[in-house]
């Protein structure tokens, strides 16, 4: 049937033929007016004096707004803690943060009268960085969180060995193709309709209703698609549509906000930098007895989602592994930069990362390859002692030693590394390295309530299908996936299904779409629908017809009643002439999950996905470049929904961790000045980057053991953290120029100054 099936995304066309809608696309309604932000230039300070006249008077200037003039409140945090003013009013805390919004006829006119203001600042002490904070006394945005098993202090000093280290992680861009961009339009009374790029239109809605202070039945939010989102729509489309909709509402007009590329990714939240220190003992065969560490996590001047995402940071910092005796803390820190926020992974990635360097350490210090100690310390099988995570829940599903074990296989791992390490005896600039690296996600939101989804279908008497969710469309093939789900169910060809844009109105109360559950949850909600439809449907036939229920079945474009079989529109037309409701809304929340955050105890994931890479690279030991020779994949999301949009699903993510953990550079100067800005600076992966050699394949013999929607598993982020063989690949490279003696400890982003770096360092060992 159509679910299991590769079928190409739903705008694929559309999408390289430059026909794909987004929001700066839709027709302007007449009148339209556009904004910018006029953001401060000091990364902390008191505002003391504030002169917007010769910003007001530009000819073409309508409106110029401080946070005075916001109606309701003025704040647009994600999650009720009001640390997060949409304009600041008193102070700034980080450079770049918006102070007053203008309104103009054009966009250049906004954005030039900005540039016209006249603000003096009193400046405060301030601090960009990790290191920074922790000599300022370590104010955090959030509480912490402790995870802790077993003895971990005392048992150190049990351990036959023990090493110390500190492991420095960098941040990321977005880099979404499409940037921030929100469009109001004013109603009648209170009502205001905004077109966001969010993947987040209820959190929209209720940041909209708060800045107004109208109820969130006024405020319908829309968007179709968005041009990439990765976690960076999460919250930081609240600023955007909560100024547009303030303006709209006190002009009449509707109002446009789109910042620059340079503006945005200044004035708009990324993924945090770490810094791990760590303590880990281990036996002399190079198993992990203890590990004690705390992970400090650039957060930014807010709170936003720092809570979660170092949360999650510790909930992955066991990656694959046992630890017996284990103690983590997070610290989420202030910093006075742009607050951070969601990225695919979720601190995830920074966590595992953290441990896959502990695994390096111990292999360098017993003199072993890293996949042998990698292998040796996984999760055990069931009853073995040794399935209990740092946070109490069981590994029950692990499949990693079979999806290792292949991948070895396949991508040749032992022998191509034999070969590896002669070739770097006898290459003297040139040096290589391998790597296989496994990936375990936890899939669920870490607070239970977010577990919850919405679907609104409709069949019409011509037997098409209208169909809306709470999940929203950022590239990565949710609207695909749930079209299959719903064309599955009723046995109809996927062009009779609609998708239709994301809309409060028409499911309420959803979810952001993340942590990789889109399909899990919108799958589902779409599924009980259909299902509602079909027991009414089935219930219409057996009782027309007359015949048992067991003789109805649903068959491709038909249905079968007895022995007859009816074309699907024609049966549709009897059901509506019988006055069968054809409308429902479904609903599903995910089962099993429970989440004690103070006792640091419970069961936060439903299942696990599953992954492993092996990547061989060459670097250039005279300059540090590096090029990344070839890359095998092997990939678990259960029953694949749709095999065509997972791989590329993962083919992208892995692209997209690559340059998290090479060329990605976020670099502030002294004054608090973000300086990689634009593309100029700060380097994503090109086309030419990738891979030479790029072997992806998904688990194929592999099914989600919980009722996931067709047994599939979650596929957005998990793919994302199999770069981590990039850089311990890197590693080994660098490693060789001192004949493996010691672990490089290569930070990340690996830049080839950085590699330079290490190579340098490994030539003083000898
Ligand atoms: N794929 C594309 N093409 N564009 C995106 O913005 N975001 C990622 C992932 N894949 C993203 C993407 C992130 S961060 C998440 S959480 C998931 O998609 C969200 O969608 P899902 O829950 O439907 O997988
Ligand atoms: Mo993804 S970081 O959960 O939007």
């Amino acid at each position: 049937g159509p679910m299991h099936a590769s079928r190409r995304h739903d705008s694929a066309h559309k999408h390289v033929t430059g026909t794909a809608d987004y929001i700066d696309d839709l027709p302007e309604p007449s009148g339209l007016l556009h904004g910018a932000l006029g953001l401060s230039d000091r990364a902390h300070a008191e505002i003391v004096g504030m002169d917007l006249s010769e910003v007001a008077a530009t000819p073409g200037v309508v409106w110029v707004f401080t946070g005075k003039d916001v109606p309701g409140i003025n704040d647009v945090s994600s999650n009720g803690s009001h640390d997060e003013p949409l304009l600041a009013e008193t102070k700034v805390e980080f450079h770049q943060q918006p102070i007053f919004a203008v309104i103009a006829e054009t966009r250049d006119i906004a954005r030039r009268a900005a540039r016209k203001a006249k603000i003096e600042y009193r400046d405060l002490a301030h601090w960009s960085d990790i290191d920074g904070a922790l000599e300022n006394g370590g104010a955090l945005v959030t509480s912490p969180m402790t995870l802790s098993r077993g003895e971990a202090k005392s048992e150190m000093a049990n351990a036959a060995r023990r090493l110390k280290g500190r492991m420095r992680i960098g941040g990321q861009e977005h880099f979404y193709l499409e940037g921030q961009i929100a469009m109001a339009i004013p109603g009648e009374d209170d009502e205001v309709t905004v077109w966001s790029s969010t993947q987040h239109p209820s959190e929209i809605q209720h940041i909209v209703g708060h800045v107004l202070n109208i109820p969130s039945n006024a405020v319908t939010v829309n968007v179709r698609r968005m041009g990439g989102g990765f976690g960076g729509k999460e919250t930081q489309g609240n600023q955007f549509a909560a100024l547009a909709a303030i303006a709209a509402k006190k002009l009449k007009r509707s109002i446009k906000f789109r910042p620059d590329r340079d503006e945005d990714m200044a004035a708009t939240g990324k993924r945090h930098d770490f810094m791990v220190d760590y303590e880990v003992g281990f036996d002399e065969e190079g198993r992990i007895h203890a590990v004690d560490a705390t992970y400090a996590a650039r957060c930014g001047f807010s709170s936003d989602l720092s809570g979660p995402v170092t949360d999650r940071a510790l909930f992955h910092a066991d990656s694959s592994y046992f630890y017996p005796h284990v103690h983590l803390t997070s610290k989420p820190l202030k910093t006075h930069t742009v607050s951070n926020t969601a990225f695919r992974g979720f601190g995830g990635p920074q966590g595992m990362l953290g441990a896959e360097r502990f695994i390096e350490e111990i292999a360098y210090a017993v003199g072993k390859d890293p996949l042998d100690i990698r292998k040796l310390n996984f999760y055990g099988k069931p009853g073995s002692g040794r399935t209990l995570t740092p946070y109490h829940q069981e590994v029950e599903d692990s499949i990693l030693e079979r999806i290792v074990g292949e991948l070895e296989e396949s991508a040749d791992y032992q022998a191509r590394r034999r070969e590896i390490i002669e070739f770097n005896r006898d290459s003297r600039y040139i040096k290589k390295g391998i790597a296989l690296t496994p990936v375990k996600f936890g899939i669920s939101f870490t607070l239970t309530a977010f577990n919850q989804a919405g679907a609104l279908v409709h069949v019409y008497q011509d037997g098409s299908i209208h169909l809306n969710h709470g999940g929203t469309e950022m590239g990565q093939g949710l609207y695909t996936k749930v079209a299959q789900v719903l064309a599955d169910s009723f046995q109809i060809d996927i062009e009779h299904v609609k998708i239709t844009a994301t809309t409060t109105g028409k499911v309420p109360n959803t979810s952001a779409t993340a942590a990789s559950s889109g399909t899990d949850l919108n799958g589902m909600a779409a599924y009980d629908a259909a299902r509602q439809i079909k027991e009414r449907l089935v219930a219409f036939a057996a009782e027309k017809w007359d015949v048992p229920v067991s003789e109805i079945a649903f068959l491709p474009n038909r249905v079968r009643v007895g022995n007859q079989e009816i074309p699907f529109p024609d049966f549709i037309r009897q059901a509506y002439f019988a006055r069968v409701q054809l409308s429902a809304a479904g609903f599903y929340k995910t089962p099993k999950i429970h989440w004690d955050r103070a006792a640091g105890k419970g069961t936060p994931f439903y299942y696990y996905s599953y992954g492993a890479s092996c990547t061989e690279v060459s670097i250039d030991t005279l300059t540090g470049e590096y090029l990344i020779d070839r890359t095998d994949i092997l990939h678990d999301v259960g029953r694949s929904l749709n095999p065509a949009i997972d791989i590329g699903q993962v083919e992208g993510a892995f692209v997209q961790g690559m340059g998290w953990l090479t060329t990605e550079e976020l670099w502030w100067d002294a004054k608090g000045r973000l300086r990689t800005h634009a593309p100029s600076t700060y380097k994503i992966p090109l086309a030419s980057d990738r891979p030479k050699i790029f072997n992806v394949k998904l688990a194929e013999w592999s099914e989600n053991a919980e009722h996931t929607i067709g047994r599939s598993k979650a596929v957005g982020e998990p793919p994302f953290m199999l770069a981590i063989s990039v850089l311990e690949a890197l590693s080994m490279a660098v490693a060789s120029v001192a004949d493996y003696k010691v672990c490089p400890r290569l930070d990340a982003p690996a830049t080839p100054e950085r590699v330079l770096m290490a190579v340098e360092r490994m030539k003083a060992v000898g």
